[in-house]
């Protein structure tokens, strides 16, 4: 089966050879074709180039993309899109002005999603999730990272990854999966720390790996939350079992975490929304990505991830939703570049690569996601008619998509 877009205005983010990920300077270019073709066969990208190359197919089914600008589907490495119900009223009671950690102290927070998520069963969980990945999809993410982390019992961490596992097998989406048990300590363990992490390490990792139920350990590594000690012996314990680290650090202060999640070979520290120097010299010189996730600042009103000085320091990064019930309650990767472009005074180009390549670096994919390269998934944007793609951040409130290809298939 052959699918040929032709006359397409820009053909965004090609390159001829696999890349894994653009670092500093390099995120400013996004390479482009003006005018050009794209060849899908099956579920692969075949071919693209200027339309003056632009093969005759007889049997190839024909895309007019006139004023129309493909890009591939987002990338989207962060998100905890499995949850029960929501956390509405948290919403209110921060905008009458609790903070997000008087919220959480007082026993809302991650803990109010762990009683409902407990509270529901398997095939509730799931019907839910499912309806989060269908939006998403439709928004154009074309691979996601599902955390576990509202369990914080056996049973409740099970439930979530194999909710998970169902979804990877019926949907064409690429998924990975990450085991968070290290989300928040449960009431009964708030004074015996040791005894939850021999929990997580001896009960519930052997399980997850006997039923390959996980690709990714988590930790939420911040003050009140997971010690720096407490977390490396979650991720030494994770790596055990083939579970690389992807952690969640400096949200709210930074207490040294980075280095120790480069030091352990994280795959990705994500938040950063407070960062120290030496934060960054650790980053520099790693193969560790760092992950902004500008939703999660605009609706709990905490500071942005400093893209620029990552960035201007010559590191890559990647920017996801963080889509879950108490920080960002949307998966709009959309809306995401646009505030990453509008707040983080990131350029066009730089979101998108961060939205794309370095988001499927950020979950290990950027051998088959992120790059319009022949041989990789033809997992597509198609917008509606636009000026150019600078109209994507520009126009940030309109849904400038027109048809998402997944696998090769429309969706
Ligand atoms: O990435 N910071 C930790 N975890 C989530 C929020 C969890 C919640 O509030 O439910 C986050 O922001
Ligand atoms: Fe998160």
């Amino acid at each position: 089966m052959q699918t040929l877009f032709i006359n397409i205005k820009e053909l965004l983010q090609v390159r001829e050879h696999s890349i894994e990920k653009v670092s500093g300077e390099a995120m400013k270019l996004l390479p482009k074709i003006d005018n050009a073709y794209l060849l899908i066969e099956n579920d692969r990208i075949a071919d693209f180039g200027p339309m003056e190359n632009c093969p005759s197919l007889p049997n190839a089914k024909i895309m007019d993309a006139r004023d129309r600008v493909i890009l591939p589907t987002w990338a989207d490495s962060h998100t905890h899109i499995v949850f029960a119900g929501n956390r509405i009223q948290e919403f209110v009671d921060r905008i009458n002005g609790l903070s997000y950690e008087e919220i959480a102290s007082r026993g809302g927070g991650i803990l109010n999603s762990a009683k409902r998520l407990n509270e529901t069963s398997e095939d509730e969980l799931y019907a839910q999730s499912e309806v989060r990945l269908q939006e998403i999809m439709q928004q154009g993410t074309g691979a996601v990272e599902i955390k576990s982390g509202y369990g914080l019992t056996v049973e409740g961490e099970l439930k979530m990854l194999r909710v998970i596992k169902r979804l990877k097998s019926n949907y064409p989406i690429a998924i990975k999966a990450t085991f968070l048990g290290a989300h928040a300590f449960p009431i009964e363990f708030k004074e015996n720390h040791s005894g939850y992490l021999q929990l997580l390490i001896d009960e519930m990792l052997p399980k997850i790996a006997t039923e390959n139920l996980a690709d990714f350990i988590d930790a939420f590594l911040e003050t009140g939350y997971f010690s720096i000690e407490e977390s490396e012996l979650i991720m030494e314990a994770g790596k055990k079992y083939g579970l690389i680290p992807k952690i969640h650090v400096n949200q709210f202060t930074a207490i040294g975490g980075i280095k120790a999640c480069v030091a352990k070979g994280a795959l990705t520290v994500d938040h950063l929304e407070i960062i120290t120097d030496e934060d960054i010299m650790a980053l520099q010189n790693s193969q560790t990505m760092p992950v902004a996730l500008p939703s999660c600042s605009y609706f709990i009103s905490i500071p942005y991830t400093p893209a620029r000085k990552l960035i201007d320091s010559g590191l890559p990064l990647a920017l996801a939703t963080d889509y879950n019930p108490g920080t960002s309650p949307s998966g709009n990767m959309n809306f995401v570049v646009a505030t990453a472009c509008i707040k983080m005074k990131m350029t066009p180009e730089e979101a998108i690569n961060a939205a794309t390549i370095n988001g499927a670096y950020a979950m290990g994919i950027s051998a088959t996601h992120g790059t319009i390269t022949k041989g990789k998934r033809a997992n597509l944007i198609v917008t509606k008619p636009i000026n150019s793609y600078y109209q994507l951040p520009y126009s940030f409130g309109t849904n400038l998509i027109e048809k998402v290809m997944i696998e090769g298939q429309f969706i």
